[in-house]
């Protein structure tokens, strides 16, 4: 049976060597990973795709900031990462685990979404667009087309100029 989990009950090096697999070990230099620093997942919005204990995919989300230049804050979360194991891709699990995380993030989340990803995967599925994000910057290199965005739980988006970091 496939089953979601809360992401806090799968053992931390179990998560580690999936993220591994699915982004090479070099991960850490990225631009994401930034923005995660000093922060703990957000565990209502993160969560474990397994099937009968073994790990298949998980994502995280995390919380951040967009702050403008005149010092306004938003609060914003950050989905990502989303892994699935390289040898079960493109099976639909990458898909339920976003879904699963929406639905969640409809209730729970307390700033709108962004992330770092493939408009052509995360737009055309969940509806995530740089539309908002022309004027925000990040503390790392970034493809601006890959900066998404999307309000979510009655969140809208900050379209000032910002600086998105760690809250
Ligand atoms: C990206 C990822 C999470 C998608 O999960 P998945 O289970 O492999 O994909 P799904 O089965 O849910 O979706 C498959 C569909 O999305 C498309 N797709 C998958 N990854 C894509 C990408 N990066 N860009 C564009 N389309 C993509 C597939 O072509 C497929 O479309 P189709 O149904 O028309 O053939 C997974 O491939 C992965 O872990 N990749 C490596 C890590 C990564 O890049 N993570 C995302 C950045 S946070």
């Amino acid at each position: 049976m496939v089953e979601f989990l809360p992401l806090t009950a799968i053992e931390p090096a179990a998560v580690e060597h999936l993220l591994d697999a699915a982004f090479g070990p070099d991960r850490f230099g990225r631009t994401a990973y930034r923005l995660r620093e000093g922060g703990t997942a957000i565990a209502a919005l993160s969560f474990a795709l397994v099937e009968g204990g073994a790990l298949l995919g998980t994502i995280q989300c995390w919380p951040v900031a967009h702050r403008g230049a005149d010092g306004t804050e938003t609060p914003l979360v950050m989905v990502g990462p989303v892994a699935v194991r390289p040898d079960i891709q493109r099976g639909g699990h990458g898909r339920a685990l976003m879904a699963h995380m929406l639905d969640a993030a409809e209730r729970e989340a307390d700033g709108a979404l962004m992330m770092i990803g493939d408009p052509e995967y995360y737009g055309r599925f969940f509806g995530f667009t740089a539309d908002a994000t022309g004027a925000w910057d990040l503390p790392g290199p970034f493809e601006k087309r890959r900066l998404l965005a999307r309000a979510v739980n009655g969140h809208a988006l900050p379209v000032a100029a910002g600086m998105i970091g760690p809250r």
